[in-house]
């Protein structure tokens, strides 16, 4: 555990974090990843056990779409209600894209009585989620654990029950809850300079809300959305998480969304059904990520078995992207019912071979160059044995949408600069 003092920047607002202990930042993870630091047991070990007819909330990663990547404080009820048209006439909702979640800036004030209002971009948050389930859609939305959000709107500090109360009368889905102002006004005045005091401040407060959403009755996916500090993997079930964020914010360009990616390695084992890891949400289709760069990002989360919760503007979606967000054995392999995280097999510079595990016995293979150039693999092979494979295999080239016949070890492929080669092999 490393004690780091400094700014933090969380939608778009920067908070002083003094003297915090941070398990994991992006940095984190890929350190503890590469010195095998991310042991201890698997938290799905820990994970209370249900009865067998009790349907796991958010039993394969969650798909969606959420406001804050391309919108951000801008969102309107109207967007909302835009996406959820797209969302369908698109098919992305029959693709599996059920939920629809609001980010910050919809919060009003309190009323009298301390009930939270939406402010003037959502005048009536029951009637939009009305609106929302008559598409066959789920809604979802966004609260802090603290008195702010990041972007300094009303948070559920003091008011969590009442919160989820409201949430749950509204007919929302699904909840992100985001530390923020958390952090200085509760963490860091209650326990200064006291890093696991502040750890421990900050899993009771989502305690906290795990336990009021389950006061209302209401099934709802819960999201934490804490940067992936303390090793959140090793202890969100115990707080009801169905994913939590193990990174800072990821932003549309090839640099972050890999970034972050790669420093996913070493986490697998702490995901599983009803409990995932979230690399943050995808921006395939924003910024200036090129074709092969959105590929690779809906292949990195396909083979992290992350919830897929798009983040693009649905009122100009090109049909490359459309292609690609919905590419039905892309989506198979994220939503693969087995629910097995994958992980990096082998690397050399910046090609490396990730593989998936899948319920049927077959694997899912990438072959990603982060590279410059393309990569004709020359001496690089697949890999097969680690991954259980003993002989020549049988494989499909998912994107390219081709199937391979038999391959074997030495089966060589020329990957694009930024590009994948997704294999399923048996
Ligand atoms: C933080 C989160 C983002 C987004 C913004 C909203 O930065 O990490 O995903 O929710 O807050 O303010």
């Amino acid at each position: 555990m490393r004690v780091r003092s400094g700014m933090l920047k969380v939608g778009g607002v920067a908070l002083f974090v003094v003297g915090l202990a941070v398990g994991a930042g992006a940095q984190g993870i890929q350190k503890g990843a590469a010195s095998g630091a991310v042991t201890r047991p698997a938290a799905a070990a820990k994970t209370p056990r249900r009865a067998a007819s009790v349907p796991v909330t958010a039993a394969t990663p969650p798909m969606g779409w959420n406001s804050w990547n391309f919108f951000a404080g801008k969102v309107t009820d109207k967007d909302i209600r835009d996406t959820a048209d797209l969302l369908v006439s698109s098919g992305m909702r029959d693709a599996g894209y059920v939920y629809v979640n609001i980010d910050d800036t919809w919060e009003g004030k309190r009323d009298a009585q301390g009930r939270i209002q939406s402010n003037e971009k959502f005048p009536d948050m029951k009637a939009l989620a009305d609106y929302v389930h008559s598409k066959g859609l789920k809604l979802g939305i966004y609260s802090s654990p603290g008195p702010q959000t990041c972007a300094r709107y009303e948070g559920s500090l003091g008011h969590e029950e009442q919160d989820a109360q409201t949430y749950a009368d509204w007919g929302i889905d699904y909840l992100k809850y985001d530390l923020c102002s958390f952090i200085p006004q509760v963490m860091q005045k209650q326990a200064p300079d006291d890093p696991a005091g502040q750890e421990k401040l900050m899993r009771a407060a989502y305690e906290k809300m795990h336990q009021a959403i389950l006061k209302t009755g209401r099934p709802m996916v819960y999201s934490l959305c804490q940067y992936g500090w303390d090793s959140v993997w090793e202890w969100g079930p115990s707080v009801g998480a169905n994913l939590w964020r193990t990174t800072g914010d990821i932003q549309p360009n090839f640099d972050r969304m890999s970034e972050i990616g790669r420093g996913q390695a070493g986490l697998a084992k702490f995901a599983g059904p009803g409990h995932w890891n979230d690399p943050d949400m995808l921006e395939v289709g924003n910024g200036r990520l090129t074709l092969d760069e959105n590929q690779t990002h809906m292949t990195l989360w396909a083979m992290l078995a992350a919830p897929l919760i798009a983040g693009n503007n649905l009122t100009a979606m090109k049909p490359e992207i459309a292609a690609i967000l919905m590419n039905k054995e892309a989506i198979a392999i994220d939503q693969d019912a087995l629910g097995k995280q994958g992980d990096r097999v082998f690397a050399d510079g910046p090609l490396e071979i990730w593989a998936k595990p899948l319920k049927n016995g077959a694997k899912a293979v990438a072959i990603f160059n982060f590279g410059e150039s393309a990569s004709e693999m020359r001496k690089d092979n697949l890999h097969l044995k680690e991954m259980g494979f003993a002989g020549a295999v049988t494989a499909r080239d998912v994107w390219a949408g081709k199937d391979l016949g038999k391959i074997t070890d030495a089966y060589k492929v020329t990957v694009p600069r930024h590009g994948v080669a997704l294999l399923i092999v048996r």
